[in-house]
């Protein structure tokens, strides 16, 4: 039977780690052959030991931020796998202030890894799959508070919502080459990025554990799931979309409450 990505040339940054690692793993499994990309060596070279086929996962130990990468990723994966067919955006940083809160510094890093790297990065890749002429998708990694407001997260929304932006401003410049351009926009997911604070932090799980009408946390391979629908033939028709993965948070006003009518 032939796979989904059967061979088809992949990208996937952050993949050492929750949402990119299972990504990979996915992508991997339905058939695509992955590089890998952290600045995390060990949690990398982990996510490529954990692959059983019959994609290969190889990977990449770089940080999306230098000023080299992107050109390094892209021709590491013309001469290993081939011309991109797949990137997946996913290498991002959390757990921002209030404004008044941050500074230029802090300010600058999401900017720099959340914004500017992955913009780079799909500039390079659109070059490559141009070039290549077999089209292409790209998929980026929101967030709900890119598109919902919520306390204590300004510069992380800013650049997730400039992301969505992006997202829908690539899909128009490059539909004609083939090339579909897509996000997803996660709830409230369990990895590193999130664990520390669910646990510390009673507010941050109410709020949002509690306004899902699911009742509880996302998992690393739900999202996984939406990001691979996305880059299939399933999907052919879908470019410039958010696809919101989030348990219905974001659609609702959700409060579980023991006077409430419904329940
Ligand atoms: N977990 C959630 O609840 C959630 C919700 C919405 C959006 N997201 C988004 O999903 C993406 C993945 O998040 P996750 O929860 O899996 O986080 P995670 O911390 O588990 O994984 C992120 C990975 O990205 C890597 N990374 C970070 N900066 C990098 C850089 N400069 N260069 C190379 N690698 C870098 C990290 O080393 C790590 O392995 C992020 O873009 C995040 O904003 C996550």
């Amino acid at each position: 039977m032939t796979e989904r990505f059967d061979q088809q040339a992949a990208i996937v940054t952050g993949a050492g780690s929750g949402i990119g690692r299972e990504t990979a793993l996915m992508l991997a499994r339905d058939g695509a052959d992955v590089l890998a990309v952290d600045r995390d060596e060990p949690g990398v070279v982990e996510t490529a030991k954990r692959g059983n086929g019959p994609g290969r996962i190889l990977t990449m130990h770089a940080d999306v931020t230098g000023e080299a990468t992107p050109d390094e990723i892209v021709q590491r994966c013309e001469t290993e796998l081939g011309a991109p067919r797949i990137l997946i955006n996913n290498a991002g940083i959390g757990d921002s202030r209030p404004a008044h809160l941050s500074d230029d510094k802090n300010l600058d890093g999401f900017l720099e890894v959340n914004l500017r790297a992955l913009f780079r990065l799909s500039r390079a890749t659109v070059l490559a799959m141009r070039a290549a002429g077999q089209g292409g998708s790209i998929v980026n990694l929101a967030s709900i508070f890119g598109i919902t407001g919520f306390r204590g997260s300004s510069a992380y929304s800013a650049t997730k919502a400039a992301v969505i932006g992006l997202t829908r401003n690539m899909a128009a410049d490059y539909g004609l080459d083939g090339i579909r351009v897509n996000a997803v926009a996660p709830g409230i997911i369990e990895t590193a990025l999130t664990k520390n604070r669910l646990a510390s932090n009673a507010w941050f799980s109410d709020t949002l554990v509690g306004g899902t009408p699911l009742g509880r946390v996302g998992q690393p391979e739900e999202i996984a799931a939406a990001i691979a629908f996305l880059c299939s033939a399933d999907a052919a028709y879908v470019t410039g979309h958010t696809l919101v993965v989030d348990g219905g948070y974001s659609a609702t006003h959700f409060r579980p409450h023991p006077e409430d009518p419904a329940s």
